[in-house]
């Protein structure tokens, strides 16, 4: 990279996938093949997106690390940035800096089962741990996936939920909230927290990994507090808004933490010594 730490990389949009109303996944390329082929970076981590003329915005990489040559980002239309990446189109141009940001720690996990809870537009954090997992599936024992959104309309990667539900090696379990479900859906009607307390997985060698909303975050805990977890067991990653991604512009920190730099991914014991306003 240039040594201005601020300059993107130019990436080319190889593939658009609209996952939900508002919701899309770009498959992104590097123009430099050999970056392109040597880029590397951790399941957990982020970069800086730009449409260019317009600004930049966050998203995690929601591609695994294992999938080599390309990088993925799925992103909600939220305002200025995102809209105008919205209207961009495959074979077009844009701006990525990074991978920023810790990693989950999936090489102190190994041997152990893990549980995802998902919610809504938070599956993209989660997705590259997931795929990372299974591409590496030998090194974990169980693999349990609970996943809600508000509406059927609503869940992402749709394709994906297929596929990891005809898995015989991982246990998906998919839910909406009440009201959110279709004539023909088949999976949970009910709000994760309290789909998790029915499914009951079993705490003892478990590492659980919680993405979503601060609601759906404050009363999974208390649940998986219930079922036996342990704070060290937990899981999340932080999405307070950024500007410079690299520990520099302040935007970010609760107390004297960047996110950008000693996140975003945090173990609940870490959050708990964090002063409340995370
Ligand atoms: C580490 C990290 C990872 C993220 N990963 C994803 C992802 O994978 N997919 C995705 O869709 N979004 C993700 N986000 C959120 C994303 O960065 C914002 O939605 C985006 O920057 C909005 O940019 P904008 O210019 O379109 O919106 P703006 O015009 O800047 O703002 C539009 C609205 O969105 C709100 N907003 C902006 N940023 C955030 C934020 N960080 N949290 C809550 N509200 C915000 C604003 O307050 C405002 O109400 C992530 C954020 C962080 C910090
Ligand atoms: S985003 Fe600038 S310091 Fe974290």
């Amino acid at each position: 990279m240039s040594d201005n730490i601020y300059l993107p990389y130019r990436v080319t949009i190889e593939k658009i996938t609209q996952e939900a109303p508002g919701v899309k996944t770009f498959r992104l390329k590097f123009n430099d093949e050999t970056l392109a082929q040597s880029f590397e970076f951790g399941a957990g981590q982020f970069g800086e997106y730009s449409a260019f003329g317009e600004g930049e915005c966050t998203f995690c990489i929601a591609s695994s690390p294992t999938r080599k040559g390309y990088i993925e980002c799925t992103f909600r239309e939220a305002g200025k940035v995102t809209s105008a990446l919205a209207t961009l189109e495959e074979g077009q141009t844009m701006g990525f800096r990074g991978p920023y940001g810790n990693t989950f720690p999936l090489g102190e996990w190994k041997g152990k089962d893990l549980l995802f809870v998902a919610g809504g537009i938070a599956l993209p954090p989660m997705r590259c741990v997931i795929w990372n997992a299974l591409d590496t599936r030998g090194s974990f024992g169980d693999v349990s996936i609970l996943y809600g959104a508000k509406t059927v309309a609503d869940l992402v990667y749709k394709h994906e939920l297929r596929e990891w539900d005809e898995r015989p090696d991982v246990r998906l379990v998919t839910t909406v909230d009440p009201g959110g479900e279709t004539p023909d859906w088949k999976g949970e009607v009910g709000f994760v927290p309290a789909v998790l307390e029915k499914m009951k997985p079993a705490a003892k060698n478990t590492v659980a990994i919680v993405c979503g909303p601060p609601v759906m975050i404050k009363f999974t805990f208390p649940v998986l507090d219930k079922l036996g977890f342990k704070p060290e067991n937990i899981y999340t990653t932080l999405e307070n808004r950024m500007k410079c991604g690299v520990g520099k512009c302040g935007r970010c920190n609760v107390g004297d933490k960047y996110v950008c730099k000693d996140g975003p991914v945090f173990s609940r014991v870490q959050l708990e010594a964090l002063p409340a306003e995370y």
